[in-house]
């Protein structure tokens, strides 16, 4: 499929109809998540894959039983990692161990040092899930480029969700992305023409 068809056909799909995606395409699509861009390549997120349908059940009242949650195949749930510094950390050991000489990897490290000293506190949650949000559109576009349908999802409830599937601390659930085929048919497109939005 073209970009261009596969961002016509894509659309919010409101009801799947159950049937399994294999895990073979889920390995593909995790693959796919796994190429997204991020800010100094922190990769600020861990992405949590709910496929048990009594887990299912118990997300669903935490994301307003919108029916999704209990039809989908697989629920994606993307998580902001508060704690930038330990990915820069995590880089830099990375480069090290793979023999890399420390003069090569200083500047990095310097990059990543005043990059992560702009986000103190909270500030790094929300840089973190500007990042997220880039990995769930990765997500969304992937799956349809395998025939599998999908919806965004930001209507659920966060600190909820943390609980039922015991997110460790460090994790912020900012996005949810059910995956599946479609029971439901797409609404027409909808969007601002193109001089309402470029200027
Ligand atoms: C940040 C974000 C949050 C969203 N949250 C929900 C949601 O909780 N439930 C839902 O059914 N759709 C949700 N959507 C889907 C939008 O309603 C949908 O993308 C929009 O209406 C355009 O329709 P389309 O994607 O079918 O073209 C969300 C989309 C985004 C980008």
């Amino acid at each position: 499929m073209e970009f261009k068809e596969i961002l016509e056909e894509r659309y919010a799909t409101k009801l799947f109809d159950g049937k399994k995606v294999d895990e073979e395409k889920i390995e593909q699509i995790k693959d796919m998540i796994r190429l997204s861009p991020s800010a100094i390549n922190l990769q600020p997120w861990k992405i949590k894959i709910v496929s048990d349908d009594d887990l299912k059940e118990k997300l669903s009242p935490a994301a307003m039983d919108q029916p999704q949650i209990k039809s989908c195949s697989h629920l994606l749930v993307f998580c902001a990692e508060k704690d930038l510094r330990a990915n820069a950390d995590k880089i830099i050991s990375g480069l090290k161990a793979s023999g890399i000489p420390d003069e090569n990897i200083k500047f990095l490290e310097s990059v990543l040092d005043n990059f992560t000293a702009m986000f103190p506190g909270e500030a790094a949650v929300c840089e973190s899930q500007h990042n997220v949000f880039i990995a769930t559109i990765t997500a969304i576009y992937a799956a349809k480029s395998l025939g599998i349908d999908s919806c965004p999802m930001q209507g659920f409830n966060p600190e909820a969700f943390s609980e039922i599937l015991e997110i460790p601390d460090n994790l912020v659930p900012t996005m949810i992305v059910p995956l599946g085929y479609a029971a439901d048919e797409p609404m027409p497109k909808t969007r601002f023409s193109k001089e309402e939005i470029f200027f």
